[in-house]
C-alpha cells in the first residue's frame, strides 16, 4: 500500500490547521470528534460534510439520533456555514441527512418491534446510501445518542463489532463522542479511543478567565500531526473554521 496523498484526504476544514496534517483524514478512517457538550462537535463535524460535497463533490451522509434534520440545516444557515441559497441546494443535493424520527419510521415500515437493534439499524441504512447514492463520508450524532438508545450488555464486545461493520463499507467516518467528565478517555465506554484511527478533541479553556474554545488532533494514524492544541474561532464572513496560530 502507497502512501495516502493529499487529494485523497478529507479535510477536517479548519482553516491552517488541515495543512499542518497532510491534508486531513486518510479515506476510510473512523475518526471520533469528542468534546464536552456544547463544543461545536456537531457543527465542525457538518462544515466537513458540507465542504466535502462543495469542494470535493463527495456523497455525504449526515446521521444524527440527536437533532432533527431541519434544526441541523437551521443552526448551519444561522451559523453562516452556507454561502447563499443556491449553495444550501448545490451542498444538501450531496448531504444526506438521516434523523431519529426517519430511522425508526424506514425500520418500523417492514412490521418490525420497537425492540430496535440500533447499531445494526444505522450499518444497514450506510450500506443502503452506499449502495443507492454512493456515500464517501458520514457523520454519526452521536455516539452518546446510541448509547441512550441501545441496551448494550457487552459494550466493548458491541462496539468493536460496530465500527468494524462501520469500517467494512469502506466510507470516511466522524463519530461524535461525548467524553464523560470523570475519567480521561474520550467515550464513554472508554474503548472508542482505541478502537478509533484517529481523535479531535474539542474542549473549553477555563483556566485564564475567559472560556475559549480549542482544537487539538489527539491522535491520527498514518498523518503527520501537530499535538499542540489551538484556538478555534468560527469566522461568520468568511463561511469558516480557523485555527489561530500564534
Ligand atoms: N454564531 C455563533 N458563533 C459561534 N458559536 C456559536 C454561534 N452560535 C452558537 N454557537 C455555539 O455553538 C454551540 C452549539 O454548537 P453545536 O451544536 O455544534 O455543539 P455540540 O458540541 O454539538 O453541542 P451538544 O453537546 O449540544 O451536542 C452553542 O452551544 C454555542 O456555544
Ligand atoms: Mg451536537
Amino acid at each position: 500500500m502507497g502512501v495516502i496523498s493529499t487529494e485523497e484526504r478529507i479535510p477536517l476544514n479548519v482553516h491552517n490547521l488541515d495543512p499542518a496534517m497532510e491534508g486531513g483524514v486518510p479515506p476510510g478512517f473512523i475518526s471520533l470528534i469528542c468534546g464536552h457538550a456544547g463544543t461545536m462537535k456537531s457543527s465542525v463535524a457538518f462544515n466537513i460534510l458540507a465542504n466535502a460535497a462543495r469542494k470535493q463533490g463527495r456523497r455525504c451522509l449526515h446521521i444524527t439520533l440527536e437533532q432533527h434534520r431541519d434544526h441541523l440545516i437551521r443552526h448551519a444557515s444561522k451559523l453562516g456555514m452556507f454561502h447563499g441559497e443556491a449553495d444550501v441546494d448545490r451542498v444538501m443535493e450531496l448531504v444526506s441527512v438521516v434523523d431519529l424520527a426517519t430511522m425508526r419510521r424506514e425500520m418500523t415500515e417492514g412490521g418490525k418491534s420497537e425492540e430496535m437493534d440500533w447499531p445494526a439499524a444505522i450499518v444497514r441504512a450506510i450500506k443502503n446510501y452506499k449502495e443507492a447514492f454512493g456515500c464517501d463520508v458520514i457523520v454519526l450524532d452521536s455516539l452518546a445518542a446510541l448509547y441512550a438508545l441501545s441496551n448494550f450488555e457487552n459494550p466493548r464486545a458491541q462496539l468493536f463489532h460496530f465500527f468494524e461493520k462501520v469500517r467494512e463499507v469502506g466510507a470516511t467516518a466522524f463519530f461524535i463522542s461525548e467524553m464523560p467528565t470523570d475519567r480521561n478517555v474520550f467515550g464513554l465506554h472508554g474503548v472508542e479511543d482505541f478502537l478509533s484511527d484517529g481523535i479531535v478533541h474539542l474542549k473549553v479553556d477555563y483556566s485564564m478567565g475567559g472560556a475559549d474554545l480549542y482544537i487539538g488532533i489527539v491522535k491520527m494514524r498514518e498523518t503527520k500531526h501537530p499535538r499542540s492544541y489551538h484556538p478555534l474561532i468560527w469566522v461568520k464572513e468568511q463561511h469558516r473554521f480557523e485555527i489561530v496560530t500564534g
